[in-house]
């Protein structure tokens, strides 16, 4: 098969394009043709070596984190799937390479793609998805009335989680630019700031929730002063916090230096009176099951903004990381 490997790691390295065997797989796994794969930000930060500290991948690897396609072959003990079956799935860590024609899938990392969009919509979800899920209700348990604040609307996580915090009953304000306004307003929210004319601070007052996804340090500490006391703060880029070292099982020195590196973070949420958690999602079969429910109810809809081909899964990629991706980016393999 065909697939776009990191040979070696660099901010200025391209994914190279080999042949490969078709994985085999094991008694839990099912093999997915792939037929698109979504294109993150996450992507490029592991070809940079941004996250070898935590998810040590070894070159040569594939990269991709996220794909719709048709199961080919299934595991002795795969329940829930069978040969046909059009799927999707944020694959698991340690398990990435959905820049591929084919991957050999957990199935508890899978779910039923919804019926009503096409294998581009579907392979646009999993991940951004599963963001907005696990921040608005795992974490984030937001209820009815609440106040949201979703930064950056127009991009792959805000064009999500507007909707789906809208479906849970929030008020939702969100940032964008100007050109962006209308169609982002379109998506649900209730009230959008244009962050290149106005500033978030002094429109928001006692938010229950912040979505936080800027990495800008000035943005983080205006982001606590709009939160009433007992809200709380969801970052997505962090800094990383010891809860969450414990919760993926790093070792005692990775716990500190993330101890250190939140403190400042913890220090400010404390003044608020607020809660800070980082928030790295996680592939969740379960979870994007719900996703489908709500995509095929009509409750969410995709946002693709481009389409590439896969010989151009590397401008793919610059385009994500141009920053100025309205909603997703998709890369087609059939
Ligand atoms: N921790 C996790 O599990 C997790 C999961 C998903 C994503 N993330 C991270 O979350 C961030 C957002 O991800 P994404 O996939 O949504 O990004 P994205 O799709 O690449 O975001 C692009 C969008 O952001 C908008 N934007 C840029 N600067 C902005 C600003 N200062 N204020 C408001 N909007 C701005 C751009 O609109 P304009 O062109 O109008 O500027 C563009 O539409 C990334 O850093 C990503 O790595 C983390």
């Amino acid at each position: 098969m065909r697939a776009f490997i990191v040979k070696s790691y660099g901010k200025k390295e391209k994914l190279h394009l080999t042949e490969l065997p078709e994985p085999m797989v094991k008694e839990n796994e099912v093999l997915v043709q792939i037929y698109s794969a979504g294109v993150n930000s996450l992507d490029s930060l592991i070809r940079n070596g941004d996250f070898k500290l935590f998810l040590p991948y070894k070159p040569p690897f594939i990269n991709g984190h996220d794909m719709a396609g048709v199961v080919t072959n299934v595991g002795s003990k795969v329940s829930k799937f069978k040969i046909g079956d059009e799927v999707y799935s944020r694959v698991g860590d340690h398990k990435i390479g959905t820049f591929a024609e084919y991957i050999a899938v957990n199935e508890a990392d899978l779910a039923l793609k919804p019926k009503n969009i096409t294998m581009d919509e579907a392979a646009s979800v999993p991940l951004v998805g599963l963001t907005a899920w696990q921040a608005l209700v795992e974490t984030g348990n937001v209820k009815k009335g609440q106040k949201v604040f979703i930064q950056a609307g127009s991009g792959g996580v805000g064009t999500f989680a507007i909707q789906l915090a809208k479906h849970l009953g929030a008020y939702v304000a969100t940032t964008t630019s100007a050109t962006n306004a209308d169609w982002v307003k379109k998506l649900g929210a209730d009230l959008i700031i244009d962050y290149k004319t106005e500033d978030f601070e002094a429109i928001l007052k006692d938010y229950d929730l912040v979505i936080h996804s800027n990495r800008d340090a000035k943005i983080l500490e205006k982001s606590f002063r709009i939160l009433k006391a007992g809200g709380q703060l969801i970052s997505l880029v962090g800094p990383p916090t010891p809860e969450f070292a414990e919760e993926i099982g790093l070792p005692w020195y990775l716990k500190l230096v993330m101890k250190l590196l939140s403190a400042g973070a913890k220090k400010k949420a404390k003044k608020a009176k607020a809660a800070f958690r980082f928030l790295f999602m996680r592939a969740e079969g379960k979870q994007l099951a719900n996703i489908t429910s709500l995509i095929e109810a009509g409750v969410i809809k995709p946002v693709i903004d481009k389409l590439f081909v896969f010989e151009q899964t590397n401008e793919a990629m610059a385009y994500v990381e141009s920053g100025r991706a309205k909603g997703k980016v998709v890369v087609k393999m059939k």
